[in-house]
């Protein structure tokens, strides 16, 4: 089928952190060789879109569209409910170019706060696409609900994870082990459907 990814084949992961190759090549469960963006020179994309869904199809066409090969690509981020989703697709650059996620944390606390909202719901979303070189493209997403607590608590993960209580426990993801928020992430659930889309 022309959707099917052949075992084995490069696949372009279209980041230009390579601290993400082996999270990506484990979650694919190793069946590709995967070469990053970056290592072939490829230019990043603005991110132009409005929704998680759109920049991962935007980013991972672009890569496909330029190397020639397939291409992977994720767009992450927490959505608070009393903000309007926010900081959404903006999760990354609400941290400001030192990557300070303990300032924008602080903003989310701050923000719902000038709500005068007592909800404190939010989620975590991960959308993921595959695109073929001028084809066609699968993208998925997934989603773990939860709520917000501060200050936040854990030094584990990373960016807004010690701030989120997933839904049906009472530890933040910076507290909880590595293998049990990995077994309920977003990005989880979002590379679960990915590898039914190509592989079942
Ligand atoms: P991206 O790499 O452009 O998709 O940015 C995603 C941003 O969303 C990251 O910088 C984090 O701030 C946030 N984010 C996504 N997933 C998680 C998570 O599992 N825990 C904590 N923060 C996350």
């Amino acid at each position: 089928m022309a959707l099917k990814l052949e075992i084995g084949s490069k696949l372009v992961a279209a980041t230009h952190n390579p601290g993400k190759v082996p999270e990506i090549a484990a979650l694919l469960d190793g069946r590709f060789e995967i070469v990053t963006a970056g290592q072939l020179g490829l230019p990043e994309p603005e991110e132009t879109e409005s929704t998680f869904v759109g920049n991962a199809l935007l980013k991972a066409r672009h890569a496909a569209d330029l190397s020639g090969l397939p291409a992977i690509a994720d767009d992450s981020g927490l959505s608070v409910s009393a903000l309007d989703g926010a900081p959404g697709i903006y999760s990354a650059r609400w941290a400001g170019p030192g990557k300070d996620f303990t300032m924008a944390m602080d903003k989310v606390a701050e923000r719902i706060e000038a709500t005068g909202s007592e909800d404190y719901s939010a989620w975590f979303t991960s959308a993921l696409a595959v695109a073929w070189p001028n084809g066609p493209a699968v993208v998925v997403e997934g989603r773990v609900d939860g709520t917000l607590a501060f200050p936040g608590r854990g030094t584990r993960g990373f960016g807004y994870d010690p701030i989120f209580v997933p839904e049906g426990h009472d530890i933040t993801f910076g507290e909880m082990e590595p293998a049990a928020k990995d077994a309920m992430s977003h990005r989880a659930r979002a590379f679960a459907k990915l590898k039914a889309a190509l592989f079942d």
